[in-house]
């Protein structure tokens, strides 16, 4: 996993971030200058639990960041806000301004999971995963990265073959902010039976293409140069120009392997031999369903994180799995994805490297001691609830004397 994870700062993408003190935007690679200094870094994190069993992970992923960042000289300051469904029951709507304006005045933001049976059937703009997917379009995260890499500890929980699985590490690059998601005209009509339609609209502009493009290039540069753009160009207008655009920015990035897949062939192709993926790119809707699959390659959609980042302004971190209502409040969600989101925030969001590798360092050694949640749970091992998944973690953390002799 740590491989899979720290494979990407993204040089091409200038996330700026104020200090708290107000020293302004830093560039990224100040970070390490200032690692030995006496003044801790300082940053302002918005947490943002939403629904189901997000409070309980994003709890302890709090904690994680906390302390991973202390012991690596980051001082973190959170503030809590609401977001789809528990949002929409204190304040009417799924995404309250307030939120949005603290998300876009912070570092960096910790989402949890949204939805639930409860919000079901609210009017469209006022479902919790509208809420979601105006605070991507708000803060302008228009590329998102799904690690799906699998773990040697957890080989024996894929659905898939030993042989199958094992070794597997791909990059989801989805895009997520354009596409049939955003696409208008949509909506609800008659058509001229009189019967009723519903209808949405798969639209990409050359530049929301290139901008992704240019990001999954260099995700690839930095893993194992090998590209693989799914679309569906034998049918789709929009794919065809997708296709066109990646096509012709490829002469920009010799040194990648570009390949095209048709998105059926591509979600048949991971089942059936996933090692010969490294990074995909992707739009937002086959982005969305094939991340879902390759997360099950890993053996538990509980151990997922994912990092959105735009052009500038905070990044949105993420785990993929949603809200799990059924198992909401009973502490057996799994936490790691969502650690392990912070892991990505750390190193994408502040470019706070060594605190990154802690966690994944940490997350990698509590695995290795045989602590498992229900969902990756296999006879042998030890069955922990969700707190002390969290508090084995920490443990971790603290005992991690030296990251680079774990990694
Ligand atoms: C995801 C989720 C969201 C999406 C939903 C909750 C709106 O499935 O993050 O993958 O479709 O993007
Ligand atoms: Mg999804």
């Amino acid at each position: 996993m740590a491989a899979a994870l720290q494979a990407t700062p993204l040089k091409t993408l200038a996330i700026s971030r104020r200090r708290v003190g107000g020293a302004g935007a830093r560039p990224r690679r100040m970070a390490a200058s200032f690692r030995c200094s006496a003044a801790a870094r300082s940053y302002n994190i918005t947490l943002l639990p939403g629904d189901g069993i997000g409070p309980e992970v994003v709890a302890v992923a709090k904690d994680v960041l906390s302390l991973a960042g202390a012991l690596e000289g980051v001082e973190l300051r959170f503030q809590e806000k609401l977001v789809g469904g528990s949002a929409f029951d204190a304040t009417g709507v799924p995404l309250p301004d307030e939120t949005l304006d603290a998300a876009k005045g912070s570092d960096a933001v910790l989402l949890g999971a949204i939805g639930g049976y409860k919000w079901d059937n609210n009017e469209k703009h006022l479902k919790p995963e509208t809420g979601l997917l105006q605070l991507r379009a708000g803060l302008g995260v228009f590329a998102n990265l799904r690690p799906a890499a699998v773990l040697p500890q957890l080989v024996d929980a894929s659905t898939l073959k030993k042989e199958v699985a094992e070794g597997v590490d791909i990059m989801v690059v989805r895009e997520l902010t354009g596409g049939i998601y955003f696409g208008k005209p949509r909506g609800f009509g008659t058509n001229d039976k009189g019967e009723d339609i519903g209808f949405n609209t798969e639209v990409y502009s050359a530049s929301e293409i290139d901008r992704i493009a240019r990001v999954a290039f260099e995700v690839a540069r930095k893993r194992r140069g090998k590209l693989c753009s799914v679309d569906k160009a034998n049918v789709l207008e929009a794919s065809m120009l997708w296709r066109k655009r990646v096509t012709a920015l490829a002469s920009e990035f010799p040194d990648i392997e570009l390949s095209h897949m048709y998105v059926d062939n591509a979600a048949m192709q991971l089942v059936r031999n996933p090692k010969q993926f490294d990074t995909i790119v992707t739009n937002n809707i086959f982005g969305d369903i094939l991340s879902d699959e390759a997360s099950m390659i890993t053996g538990s959609i509980g151990m997922l994180p994912s990092a959105s980042v735009g052009e500038s302004g905070p990044g949105l971190f993420e785990p993929i799995h949603g809200s799990a209502p059924d198992i909401a409040g009973q502490d057996k969600a799994n936490p790691l994805a969502t650690i392990l989101s912070a892991a990505m925030l750390l190193r994408y969001g502040l470019g706070e490297e060594n605190a990154a590798k802690r966690i994944e360092a940490a997350v990698t050694e509590t695995l290795n001691h045989g602590f498992r949640t229900g969902d990756i749970y296999s006879p042998g091992t030890t069955l922990v609830g969700c707190k002390q998944m969290g508090e084995e973690v920490l443990k971790t953390v603290e005992s991690l004397k030296e990251v680079a002799a774990v990694n």
